[in-house]
């Protein structure tokens, strides 16, 4: 479903990632993996459009998607989260997820209706969903940050996606939280079928729901396979061991 080929993105001069080759089958749930600084946010940001490769091709269906501007490639079956919540906290929850239908769908015939109405029962689908049905009137500047992740993956799937992008979904979240949150992505990506790649520093999630696993160091892959290939693989013992978590 998704091809990355050799793709590269350097800043002043430091090679951010420094050549990534990466393939996601359809249907799979993949992780990647790495220290703070490994490239893993660079990387998806290269895949989704936010930033230009600078050599590379990333192909999405068999379709070139390489340079095309993210919301383009959104509606090429792409969702994606943000490692930093990127929600309206101004706007309810239920308005936050409605705007993205409404920037997905677009408003269709219904211009000159009033906005309010506008992809209700798909807006409370998607909250139910990720478990925020009865928030939908809350301002989501208020939520916990738990309940602000999830209303992030509710505005990713209110893009309607075929593969979805999630970076480090239980960012700041608690044990139980953490459980919980990968519980509900793991149901929400069996229930609607999508294919899954997500970072994640929390390595008994990563071992618990990925069926394959990216390892990044420096920008480049050090190793890829199964849970159990990867947890037994030296080199990636060695960088786990040899650098602390934050
Ligand atoms: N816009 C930018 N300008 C300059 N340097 C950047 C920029 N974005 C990322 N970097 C650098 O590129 C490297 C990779 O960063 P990136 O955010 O992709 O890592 P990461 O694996 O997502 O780390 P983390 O686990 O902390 O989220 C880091 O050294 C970072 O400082
Ligand atoms: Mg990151």
């Amino acid at each position: 479903m998704l091809e990355v080929h050799n793709v590269r993105k350097a800043f002043d001069g430091f090679q951010a990632v420094a050549g990534v080759t990466l393939g996601v089958a359809r249907g799979q749930i993949a992780a990647i993996i790495g220290p703070n600084g490994a490239g893993k946010t660079t990387f998806f940001n290269l895949v989704t459009g936010h930033l230009r490769p600078d050599a590379g091709t990333v192909v999405l269906n068999g379709r070139d998607i390489t340079g095309l501007a993210p919301h383009d490639v959104c509606r090429l079956g792409m969702g994606r989260s943000f490692q930093r919540t990127n929600i309206f906290p101004k706007l309810t929850v239920f308005e936050n997820v409605q705007a993205a239908f409404i920037s997905h769908r677009g408003r269709g015939l219904s211009f000159f209706a009033r906005v309010e109405g506008l992809y209700r029962d798909e807006t409370y689908a998607v909250l139910e969903s990720v478990g925020l049905g009865d928030k939908a009137g809350e301002v989501s500047g208020f939520l916990s940050h738990g309940n602000q992740k999830q209303l992030e993956l509710g505005i990713a799937l209110a893009s309607e996606p075929d593969l979805l992008l999630l970076d480090e979904p239980t960012a700041g979240m608690s044990a139980t939280e953490t459980r919980e949150t990968i519980r509900l992505i793991e149901r929400i990506t069996r229930e609607r079928g999508l294919t899954l790649l997500f970072t994640e520093h929390d390595m008994e999630v990563v071992f618990s729901i990925a069926q394959r696993i990216s390892v990044l160091h420096q920008g480049r892959l050090i190793a890829e396979g199964t849970p159990s290939e990867v947890r037994n693989d030296p080199e990636v013992r060695r960088v786990y061991l040899g650098e602390r978590r934050r």
